[in-house]
């Protein structure tokens, strides 16, 4: 089968390789599943880099999640010959098989392709654990969301105004303004350089945010900390931007807000039923149509390339996606 390897760990993903490699064997508590759409997710960029927090060992296939059809499971999994699903496991979904414990897959919902599906897991079940987990968003409430333009952020945008909020997205990216506006139903769309409270406090009319979720980190975290409305939680995502930010503990005391870290994979290990539950909460939305994943591109898995460069050039508006 044809899969994307990364041999060597490298700053310019030299060290990856579209390979042939055998169909990876399946063990007992697995489901081999023909993949029929990945798609890309930035921790995939790191782990080219060996800069993400999981390492896995060298060489590996890449890819943390996918869609497709299930080819072999064994009886009790839940999962039959031809079921579509989707789902994944940190590695292994960048190739025309894969092979995943049967608790890492979910049957897919109805009336969605495979496309959509391989983009719905690690943003939408990210944003679902952020802002209505751990956050504890009510209808109404405003949200700052940062990165609103990458996977996870574009996935907390639709959830949050799915949910009733008033949503203000953020770009780094004065080109993607436009873009964003058309992708997106934010009430605002605004640029986060600089001092970007002041608008924040303009389209709240003083209110401040109740949430802010940050999948960025550096100067957008530290500007961030001024939008935050009294009793408010600022959601540490990510570190896209590159600079891990420092705070000062007087801030969030004197400002009455929170800074909480949301890790959603290890949440959903750690507390399966609810794991299984924020699942289950997505995939009604996609079923029932409220969610939509905004594909930005689809492209033949030979095309890997193009799909890594375009998210570490900041191109992507939503996701892309991959066919082996
Ligand atoms: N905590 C969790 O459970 C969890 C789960 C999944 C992902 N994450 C993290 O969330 C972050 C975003 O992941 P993603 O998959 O959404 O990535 P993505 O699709 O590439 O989106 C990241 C967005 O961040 C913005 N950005 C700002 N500075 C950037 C820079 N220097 N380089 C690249 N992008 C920059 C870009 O938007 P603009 O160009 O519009 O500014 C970009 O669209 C990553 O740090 C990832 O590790 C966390």
């Amino acid at each position: 089968m044809r899969a994307l390897q990364v041999q060597t760990l490298s700053p310019d993903l030299s060290g990856c390789a579209l390979v042939d490699l055998p169909i990876p064997p399946r063990g007992a508590g697995e489901v081999l599943v023909r993949v029929r759409a990945a798609s890309l997710n930035f921790p995939d960029l790191l782990m080219t880099r060996g800069e993400y927090q999981f390492k896995p060992e060298l060489p590996f296939v890449a890819g943390l999640e996918f869609a497709g059809e299930v080819v072999e499971a064994d009886a009790e999994s839940g999962f039959a010959p031809g079921d579509p699903v989707y789902g994944g496991n940190k590695t292994g979904g960048f190739a025309e098989y894969a092979v995943v414990p049967a608790r890492a897959l979910s049957h897919m919902p109805h009336g969605i392709g495979f496309p959509a599906a391989a983009a719905l897991g690690a943003a939408y079940g990210t944003a679902y654990t952020a802002l209505v987990e751990i956050g504890g968003l009510k209808a109404g409430q405003w949200v700052l969301i940062h990165g609103a333009s990458g996977g996870v952020g574009l996935a907390a945008v639709e959830l949050a105004k799915r949910l009733g909020a008033h949503v203000i997205a953020t770009t780094g990216s004065p080109d993607k303004v436009e873009r964003l506006k058309a992708a997106s139903d934010a009430d605002a769309v605004i640029l986060a350089e600089g001092r970007f409270r002041e608008a924040v406090a303009e389209l709240t009319h003083g209110a401040l945010c109740d949430l802010v979720y940050d999948p960025v980190g550096g100067d957008v975290f530290d500007e961030s900390t001024r939008c935050v409305a009294f009793g408010g939680k600022l959601l540490v995502i990510g570190f896209a931007g590159g600079r891990i930010a420092d705070i000062s503990t007087n801030i969030p005391l004197i400002k009455g807000f929170s800074v909480v870290g949301v890790r959603a994979g290890e949440y959903a290990r750690r507390f399966p039923e609810r794991g299984k539950a924020i699942r289950e909460a997505v995939a009604t939305l996609a079923a029932d149509g409220r969610l939509n994943p905004h594909i930005d591109r689809v492209l033949p898995l030979e095309h890997w390339r193009e799909a890594y460069d375009a998210m570490a050039a900041r191109g992507i508006v939503g996701k892309v996606v991959l066919e082996p």
